[in-house]
């Protein structure tokens, strides 16, 4: 169809998490910024995040120690060029964080409050009201955005678009990433299929967790960047890596979609993991118990659960007493009260949920794609930090320093434009909102559900050849047959294709990766094999198939 409207632009952020944010903000002194976000400003993942932000601000803490760490839990797979950035610089961001409103937790002499969670050989997780860590940097950036936003016009602000469901990349004639085309709703906004016109386009769409049944992530984060990346012809990296968090609240079988996180900060402040006989089961699987890398914890756990029959496992933190939980832990006190269990005189019935994928669209050290002109941040790229598995709390933080990253690339890329940039040809406005990627047909709104037991009973935890195989068959069976009754184009048959796409991926990278590795468990090839195996897969889609 051709589009209701075009809107101009310099730069378009996608994603309002700390990625977009700090990316939006980052891009403006380089040309007009348009900010669009699936949702409300605030509804992605961010202001989710517990736990905190990791960074070497402790005096007994150094950016090499965190390197250390970073690489111990990325299993050979981070690109360490990249973590160098990462720890160097964050320190610095985080400071800018403070500097612009985030207000972090203190210790009574003033200093920033440090915790520790899996896989940190120092206390160096920042949070903030406790275990609203997420939600107050999401607060502050905002507020910094809204200044930028109440900017005088031909200034330097931030245009935002909310409620805008991104569909397809444009290009130019030379192939150059030139917008995007865009499905907005509600009152006050340009309504239905329209193209945005940009110079650069910065994904910062967040996760995927929404491709599993059960998960911490809000419902917006069905991998539509990922997804868009894959039409687009984007080199996606390292896709079979997705982390499954170790504790959320066990809400009985068959519990879906986003579910309580207990942060690993809980056990940061002592709490032990235990059987329903009371053994604390991870002492002896690893030097740090409890604190071990959140793959061998959450691996612990679901072996437990296998060798016990238990449907989960239980958090103890009864010895933390009344006071730490008030005070370090009020969400977290507040959503198992409301579920009924009460932390402080009873053990947390705990199971893993996909939590975090650590790979994502390719990006150099400053954020650019394989497309010229398309920039990632944030979750949806694989910048090459994480590894096979990232470290706790680094998340926020990579969204950060990347984010900024990315506002010094655009420095130099939008100054000096190679040839076809600003020469984004008419037809370039033209959506492919009914149809997204080449050949590629719409999915049915209702494979949602198949598409999350799915990948939960194939692709989870624990995986093998004969479930991958099984489930890239029942996906492959989702796709509609010629001459079945096609979806009707909308927000849920888009999601629905991107959830059905980025499953798709993640299964074509998990049947290849025929070794154990990071968050990747293989029970058919249980051992890590650096002679076939250290190296990355890339995913690319063609002319429709993966
Ligand atoms: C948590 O608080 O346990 C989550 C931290 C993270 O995913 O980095």
């Amino acid at each position: 169809p051709a589009p209701g409207w075009t809107v101009d632009t310099d730069v378009v952020v996608i994603g309002s998490g700390i990625a977009g944010l700090v990316a939006a903000l980052h891009c403006r002194p380089y040309g007009r910024v348009l900010l669009v976000t699936k949702a409300l400003l605030d509804a992605g993942s961010t202001r989710w995040a517990q736990g905190g932000i990791a960074a070497a601000l402790a005096p007994d803490d150094s950016p090499s120690e965190h390197l250390a760490d970073t690489l111990t839990a990325g299993v050979g797979l981070c690109d360490e060029e990249a973590v160098r950035a990462l720890v160097a610089e964050g320190p610095d961001a985080v400071r800018r964080l403070i500097a612009l409103g985030a207000a972090f937790d203190r210790e009574d002499g003033g200093g920033i409050a440090l915790t520790r969670e899996g896989g940190h050989h120092r206390r160096r997780i920042a949070h903030a009201g406790g275990d609203a860590t997420g939600a107050e940097i999401s607060r502050a950036l905002l507020a910094a955005l809204k200044n930028a936003e109440g900017a005088s016009p031909g200034s330097d602000g931030v245009r935002v678009i909310e409620h805008a469901l991104v569909l397809d990349l444009l290009r130019d004639g030379a192939g150059r990433a030139a917008g995007v085309t865009l499905h907005v709703m509600g009152e006050g906004q340009p309504g239905g299929v329209g193209a945005v016109r940009a110079r650069a386009v910065v994904l910062a769409t967040g996760g995927l967790g929404q491709v599993f049944s059960a998960t911490t992530n809000p419902e917006v984060s069905t991998g539509d960047g990922v997804a868009l990346a894959l039409r687009a012809g984007a080199a996606v990296t390292d896709l079979e890596f997705v982390q499954f968090h170790p504790t959320v609240l066990w809400l009985g079988e068959g519990a879906r979609g986003q579910q309580p996180l207990i942060s690993e900060a809980v056990r940061g402040e002592g709490a032990h993991l235990i059987d329903h006989a009371g053994e604390r089961f991870m002492v002896g699987r690893h030097e740090l118990a409890e604190l071990a890398p959140r793959d061998v914890v959450a691996k612990g756990i679901m072996n437990r659960m296998r060798e016990t029959g238990a449907s989960c496992m239980l958090l103890d933190g009864r010895h933390l007493g009344a006071r730490v939980w008030e005070r370090r832990f009020p969400t977290i006190l507040a959503a198992c009260r409301h579920h009924g269990v009460d932390p402080v005189t009873e053990p947390i019935p705990v199971v893993p949920a996909a939590h975090y994928a650590s790979g994502g669209v390719r990006t150099d050290l400053y954020g650019r794609t394989s497309v010229p002109g398309l920039y990632a941040c944030g979750e949806v790229a694989c910048t090459g930090v994480h590894g096979a598995n990232r470290l706790a709390s680094n998340s926020l933080l990579e969204g950060l320093v990347f984010a900024e990253r990315i506002g010094a690339a655009l420095r130099s890329d939008l100054a000096a434009p190679p040839a076809g940039i600003g020469t984004v040809p008419a037809d370039a406005a033209a959506p492919r909102a009914e149809d997204p990627g080449e050949g590629g047909g719409l999915i049915a709104p209702s494979a949602r559900g198949d598409i999350q037991r799915i990948m939960t009973a194939h692709a989870g935890v624990l995986r093998g050849a004969e479930g991958l195989a099984t489930a890239e068959r029942e996906l492959r069976a989702l796709v509609p047959a010629p001459g079945d009754a096609r979806p009707e184009p909308g927000v849920a048959a888009w999601e629905a294709t991107n959830l059905h796409t980025v499953a798709t991926a993640i299964v074509a990278a998990a049947r290849r990766r025929e070794e154990t590795r990071g968050s990747h468990w293989r029970e058919d090839f249980p051992e890590r094999d650096d002679t076939a195996w250290a190296g990355h897969l890339v995913v690319r889609m063609d002319g429709g198939g993966l």
